[in-house]
């Protein structure tokens, strides 16, 4: 198996996809609304081969595979323990057209031109040389082939912003505009987003605002309980004292009690929904 982006393979294969692995219905609870936006634009019909990159537990798969009765849903990741869990999930389930394998996205040896479609939800922000990562994406797609996939937006109707802003006014957070490194925050401008797929040889670029409610927890308490335990998160208090921990646990289960509402903490996610398509005639 080639990895090139070995320290996201680290992570994804340590506390962080361990997290996720742990946290799996917690996730997809969080990230639900976003599916009904990513299947209404990627059109997946039955018999059709799909490819799910940066699959994870799996929960878009296991949709994909239904959607695509008689065809096929193939998933790729990173992470093992994530992989563990949409096996053992799609087990349960009793979905036979799925399989799913790990491996790097960037560099995975995908059978040339056999997709109809590929998805992806907040799986393919993290590539080092995402133009590299798209393009061998883009050949793994059939002439005609539709990529679709849902990533996050940095605007103001992101309601998350509050609760940012309460952890950061007691421990110190990075700044944005220096990060640099691939993930989330380096992958949210329209700009940047339609040049890569654009350099990676994809067509017919399309992006719109794809903003979904995501669910925290049921309430304040617990939700500030699953965000304390996000692998970003972690990092940043990593040198931070107890007792700022502490406050900065205050403040955000304070701003989480604000998105209280019927039983669930919920808040706007800004996104983006973004389809294009690979060239060629089917
Ligand atoms: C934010 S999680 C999303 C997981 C899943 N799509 C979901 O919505 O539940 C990002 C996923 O992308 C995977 N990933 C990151 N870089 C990757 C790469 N180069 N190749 C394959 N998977 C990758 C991670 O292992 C992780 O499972």
């Amino acid at each position: 198996m080639t990895i090139v982006n070995t320290h996201q393979a680290e992570a994804w294969n340590d506390y962080e996809g361990r997290h996720w692995a742990r946290n799996q219905d917690r996730y997809d609870r969080m990230l639900a609304a976003s599916n009904v936006l990513l299947f209404e634009a990627a059109g997946i019909e039955r018999g059709h081969q799909v490819l799910d990159i940066g699959c994870g537990t799996g929960q878009t798969t296991r949709i994909a595979a239904r959607k695509a009765a008689g065809g096929h849903a193939f998933g790729v990741d990173l992470s093992g323990p994530m992989l563990d869990r949409a096996r053992s999930t799609a087990g349960d389930e009793g979905i036979a057209n799925v399989t799913f394998q790990q491996g790097d996205a960037q560099v995975f040896e995908f059978p040339q031109a056999r997709f109809d479609a590929a998805i992806s939800r907040g799986g393919i922000m993290y590539f080092a040389d995402p133009v590299a990562a798209f393009a061998n994406i883009g050949s793994a797609l059939r002439p005609g082939g539709r990529l679709t996939f849902w990533c996050g937006r940095e605007a103001d109707e992101d309601q998350f912003g509050t609760v940012w802003a309460a952890m950061g006014k007691h421990i110190a957070l990075p700044d944005p505009a220096e990060d640099t490194a691939p993930g989330p925050a380096t992958f949210t401008t329209e700009e940047h987003i339609r040049k890569v797929l654009t350099q990676a040889g994809f067509h017919d670029v399309a992006l719109r605002p794809g903003d979904a409610e995501a669910v925290y927890g049921r309430d304040a308490t617990e939700a500030a309980e699953f965000i304390f335990g996000w692998g970003p998160v972690r990092f940043w208090l990593r040198d931070a004292d107890e007792a700022a921990v502490g406050r900065a646990r205050e403040a955000v289960t304070t701003a989480l009690r604000a998105l209280e509402k019927d039983g669930a903490v919920t808040a706007v996610t800004a996104a983006w929904l973004v389809s294009a398509t690979w060239p060629g005639r089917l």
